[in-house]
């Protein structure tokens, strides 16, 4: 993990409020999963950087293995929600961002890719794309607001995964929630992996257990310091489970994002 200056190689709006922004940032190793955080203002509002899962490696020397080695560049993908996201995409090619990264543990590795289900909402898609890059098989299944969305999905062609889409309003595929989805193509010897907002992650969580398929869950929680110290991000895990002996919280940051699904206290999230 570093601070660094990068640079930003380019900043393109995707569709809507969908936003791609490319940094020449080099590093040891980034895992699929791991997320940086932007200081998106060299003043003090906001004050605190930015937390975003790293959606492409650029540039890794070495192409076999979990991990990408010595990267050259990341790419984020992110929606504009808010203050910091918004300055974020008015930040022009050749302006110098402070990035803190990679942070976080990133997915775990399957020890089979075969049944890998990929269940992503919104823009909860961004930290799977390292890993559909890795894998390059299973099923991701995206979960979207209207059609117009499902733009974003496009990177995931020829990656070797099945992709289908789950629109609220039913302009493009299935015609609902992505779990609906995920409730048809589940097996008992599934692993899923699941990124977005958290009613969406606990619904999965439900219906994986239901299943008896491995469940690993990436987590959004609100940010400060993203390595540990402040204790902002706190989750409740394990102590609703019994015989667990952890002390009954997490921090997103430096124990997760990801978690096993079976670890999270979902009533408390
Ligand atoms: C590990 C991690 C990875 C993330 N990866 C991505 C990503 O790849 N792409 C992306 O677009 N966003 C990602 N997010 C969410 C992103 O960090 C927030 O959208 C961003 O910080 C909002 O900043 P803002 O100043 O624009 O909004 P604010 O003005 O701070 O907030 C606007 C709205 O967004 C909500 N919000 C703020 N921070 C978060 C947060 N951390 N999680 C969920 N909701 C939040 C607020 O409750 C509020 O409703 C990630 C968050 C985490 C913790
Ligand atoms: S953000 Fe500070 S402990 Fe996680």
């Amino acid at each position: 993990m570093q601070s660094s200056q990068a640079a930003i190689l380019h900043n393109k709006k995707v569709v809507d409020d969908y936003f791609r922004m490319r940094l020449s940032w080099s590093g040891m190793e980034v895992r699929p999963g791991q997320f940086i955080m932007l200081r998106v203002s060299d003043g003090l509002d906001p004050l605190l950087r930015r937390p975003f899962g790293i959606y492409n490696v650029i540039g890794a020397k070495k192409t076999t293995g979990f991990s990408f080695k010595r990267p050259t560049g990341v790419e984020i993908l992110y929606r504009v929600v808010g203050k910091g996201t918004a300055i974020l995409s008015s930040k022009e090619p050749g302006e110098r961002i402070n990035v803190l990264g990679p942070l976080g543990n990133g997915w775990v590795e399957p020890e089979e890719a075969r049944n890998v289900i990929m269940v992503a909402g919104g823009v909860g898609l961004a930290p799977m794309l390292p890993l559909a890059q890795r894998l390059k098989a299973g099923a991701l299944l995206f979960g979207a607001r209207h059609k117009a969305d499902t733009k974003i999905v496009a990177g995931f062609s020829g990656l070797g995964c099945k992709i289908k889409i789950a629109t609220d309003d039913g302009s493009r595929g299935f015609k609902g929630f992505v779990t609906g989805l995920l409730a048809k193509e589940i097996k008992p010897d599934s692993v899923i992996y699941a990124c977005g907002p958290a009613p969406m992650l606990k619904a999965v969580a439900v219906i994986a257990l239901a299943s008896g398929a491995r469940c690993f869950v990436s987590l959004e929680r609100t940010m400060a310091c993203g390595i540990g110290v402040c204790l902002g991000c706190a989750v409740k895990t394990g102590a609703h489970k019994a015989g667990y002996e952890a002390d009954g919280f997490s921090m997103v940051c430096s124990d997760g994002p990801v978690f096993d699904s079976t670890d999270i206290d979902w009533d408390a999230l």
